[in-house]
This record gives C-alpha cells, structure tokens and sequence, in this order.
C-alpha cells in the first residue's frame, strides 16, 4: 500500500513539473500568467465547468486582471479589468472575430455543427439578427409584437394563477414559463409546440456550460432535451417549408414569417432553418430568464421596494401616451433593471484572437497570442467594490443617481457585450 502511494505521489509530482513546464515555457515577461494545471487538453475544465465564478474569482486573486487557463484544450485569456474589457470591446485594430465561437455555441443549444457553413453563418448574421434587432429595440416597445408578447404574458402568467391557486410555484417557472410561452405564441402562433418544449430548454439552458466542455457523454439528460426540441421544431416547420411556402402557419407573426422566408430563399435545408430558429429562440430567453428570476426574487424578500415600484409603474400607466414609452418615467425600474444587470451579468464578450495583438491592463502592456480565446470577465468588473459600493447587495436604488460623467472610468454595467445591442 505505501510502495503504491509513494509511486502515486511521485507520478503526481512529475505530472505536476511537466505541466509547469509545459504551460510556462512560452510564457514571456508581458504574457498573462498562465495557471498550472495537470493533464495537457483537460486543463482546468472541470474546475470551470462545476463552478466557474468561482474558479475566476480564486484565478483573478491569485494571478491578477489578466490570466490564462486553459479549457478542453483552448487557451483562454481572461481578462478582468473594466477599461482593458471596454478597450477590447472596441476592437479598433480589429484582431478579434467570434465566427467559430458562435458556430460552438448554435452546436452547444442545437447538437448541430455549422461550422465552416458560411451559409448559415451569413443568413443568421445578416438576415434574422438585424430583424431581431428592429422588433425588440426600445422604439419597437410599442409594435403590435411586442404587444402580442405582453398581452400573451398576462394571459400566461393569469392561467397560471388561477389553475393553481394554492400550489407551491418555482421561482423559475412563474418567470421563465410565460416569458418562454408568450414568446413562442407571439412569433410563431399557438401552434408552436412551446409547452412541449419549454421543459426541454430550461434542461438545455441550466447544462450550458457542462456541454460547452465538448466532454462526451456530459449532461446526457440535456442532449436529449435538445434532441426532442429539434425535433419538434422540424415538425412544426416541415408543412410550411415542404409546400411552397404559401401554407398558412395560425397566427404566425409577421417577424416569424420573415424569418421563414429568408431562411428558405436563401436556400437553407429544413436541418439548418431550424437550427437557426432554434438557436435565435434561445438566445430570446436564456438571459431575460435569468434577470427576471433574480430581480424577482430580490423584489419578493423586499417589499417595500416592491410597493414604490408598484406606485411608480401605476403612475406610469395613468400618464403614458399609447405610441411612446418615456422611460424617464420610471426611473426606479430603470435603477432596478441595471442593478439587475449588474448583480446577474458574468460574461462579456467571448471572442478568438485572429491576430496577434496588445491590450493595456493597469498600465501594462500585455501580449495576447493569435488563436487565444478571450474571455471578458464582466463579473469581476460587477463585484469590484472600488467601482460599486458593497457589490454583494443588492441595491435598487444604486443606480438612481448613477451618472457616468461622474464615475469617470468606472463603468456602468457591462452586461450587453460588445457595441451597441439591440435589447439594452
Ligand atoms: C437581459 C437581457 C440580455 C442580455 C444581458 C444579453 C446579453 C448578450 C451578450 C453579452 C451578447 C454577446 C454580445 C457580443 O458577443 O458582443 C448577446 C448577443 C446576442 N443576443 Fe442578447 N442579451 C439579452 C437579451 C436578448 C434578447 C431579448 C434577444 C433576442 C430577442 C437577444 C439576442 C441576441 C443575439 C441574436 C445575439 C448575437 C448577436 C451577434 O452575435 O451579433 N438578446 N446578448
């Protein structure tokens, strides 16, 4: 036993050096820290994977604003400080391209690999994102799909009011669920599977990180929630796309439609549109999901916040005009929506390096290799107390007197990623 454990110790510690040695022999005095690991590809994937603010927040303590880890087998450079995050944002020499990382990301939620299919790429990039950019901008508040989105959410969230009085509700259902259902209903009609799949999605949304790992076999519960959307989607579409186009699809909106028709004229096959669909939809959800839930559930333990708000939005409600939203109006749902952002938003931009390149952080010049994933850290910029006071409350009224020009450098929260988004 003690022959075995010594051996045991002794492979251990020569994995130990030979990783050392194989994470630091490039390093250079202006690249970031690399943290060790022991097994070359596996890197620090599971410490990531189980926990990852967590992992980043010991990382950021120990090797600063700027650090490298490495996750099934990319190199990740995080980097944790506002003004080098903004700096990257701006991408001014232009060494950044996020082509493969969205393709990763439509494989992670869809199970399909489009990557190299310029075609699908194109389609979604050109044709649905600016579409979707034109119906949830802050001038389309009052387009008649938002509208249908709103009065499809009352009626969701009345139903299931009213089907179970005396039930005990999750959290996440009675934000997630309407919002899920009101969306589907108001892009696609009511005969969108949305209450055979909304299940599936929450599964596919809560293991994203497990199966972004590309570890086999990880999640498998998650993989079949994808399986049954897919599938489903195709079946909703498959009338509809096998005629010629014309079949009527019962209370399709206008937007879904257009998204139909440029998904098809563009000569995508029924896998790839519904790849599309499936992908835009839960981009639609995963994060309006989680801020709601938090800023409900920050709400329900502090009522008196929830009764100003509540007078807040009934005077809103008596003096707003039917065509504009003034959100001047409501200022303490604005500080309560950004306080949200900040408390819940963890990540920035994720981007490849497709050229080498230099960012600045705490007047440091630092080398960042081509091929290199960054990560931009927003959660450590939103947990930073030099630029929000007692960043681990909860405060709603923190941003009610928030004025960039007198916080300098320090930013607003930077949950939207780079440039301008179209829902902030
Ligand atoms: C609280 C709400 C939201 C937050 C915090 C949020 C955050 C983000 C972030 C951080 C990115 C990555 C940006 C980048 O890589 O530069 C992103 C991209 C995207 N979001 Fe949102 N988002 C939200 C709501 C929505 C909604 C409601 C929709 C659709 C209706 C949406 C659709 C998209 C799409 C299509 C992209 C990809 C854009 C591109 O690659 O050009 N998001 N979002």
């Amino acid at each position: 036993m003690m022959e075995w454990l010594l051996g045991f110790s002794t492979l251990i510690a020569a994995l130990y050096l030979l990783s050392r040695h194989f994470v630091s022999h490039e390093s250079s005095t202006e690249s970031p820290p690399a943290v060790p690991y022991l097994i070359p590809w596996l890197g620090s994937t599971l410490q990531f994977a189980r926990d990852p603010v967590s992992f980043l927040e010991r990382c950021r303590r120990r090797y600063g604003r700027i650090y490298r880890i490495v996750v099934a087998g990319s190199e990740i450079v995080v980097v944790a400080d506002a003004a080098s995050i903004a700096e990257l944002e701006r991408d001014v020499t232009k060494s950044l391209d996020k082509v493969d990382l969205v393709a990763r990301a439509v494989r992670v939620v869809t199970g399909i690999n489009i990557e190299g299919d310029q075609a699908v790429y194109e389609v979604m990039k050109n044709k649905i994102f600016p579409r979707i950019a034109k119906a949830f901008s802050q001038t389309a508040m009052t387009s008649h799909f938002l509208k249908e989105v709103d009065r499809e959410l009352v009626a969701q969230l009345v139903k299931m009011g009213s089907s179970a009085p005396s039930t005990i509700l999750n959290l996440l259902d009675v934000t997630a669920r309407p919002l899920y259902c009101s969306t589907c209903i108001a892009l696609f009609g009511p005969t969108f599977p949305y209450e055979d799949t909304y299940y599936d999605f929450k599964l596919l949304d809560s293991n994203f990180n497990q199966l972004n790992t590309g570890i086999p076999f990880v999640a498998l519960n998650a993989v079949r929630a994808r399986k049954h959307i897919f599938r489903s989607t195709v079946r909703f579409i498959s009338s509809w796309w096998d005629g010629e186009g014309t079949q009527y699809i019962p209370g399709i909106s206008e937007l879904g439609l257009e998204w139909l028709q440029e998904l098809k004229t563009h000569g995508l096959s029924k896998t790839q549109a519904s790849t599309v669909l499936i992908f835009v939809l839960w981009g639609s959800q995963t994060n309006i999901w989680e801020m709601s839930f938090w800023l409900l559930h920050h709400l329900a333990s502090d009522l008196s916040s929830q009764e100003k708000l509540r007078e807040e939005a009934n005077k809103f409600n008596e003096r707003r005009g039917e065509s504009d939203i003034d959100t001047s109006l409501t200022p303490l749902l604005n500080s309560a929506m950004t306080e949200t952002l900040r408390w819940v938003s963890k990540t920035g931009i994720v981007r490849r390096v497709i050229k080498d390149m230099r960012v600045m952080v705490e007047n440091q010049v630092v080398h960042i290799s081509k091929e290199s994933i960054l990560y931009a850290d927003v959660g450590a910029v939103h947990s930073d107390p030099t630029i929000y006071p007692h960043p681990d409350q909860f405060d709603i009224n923190r941003f009610l007197s928030w004025d960039n020009s007198q916080h300098g450098a320090q930013p607003a929260p930077m949950a939207w990623g780079g440039g301008a988004h179209f829902v902030s």
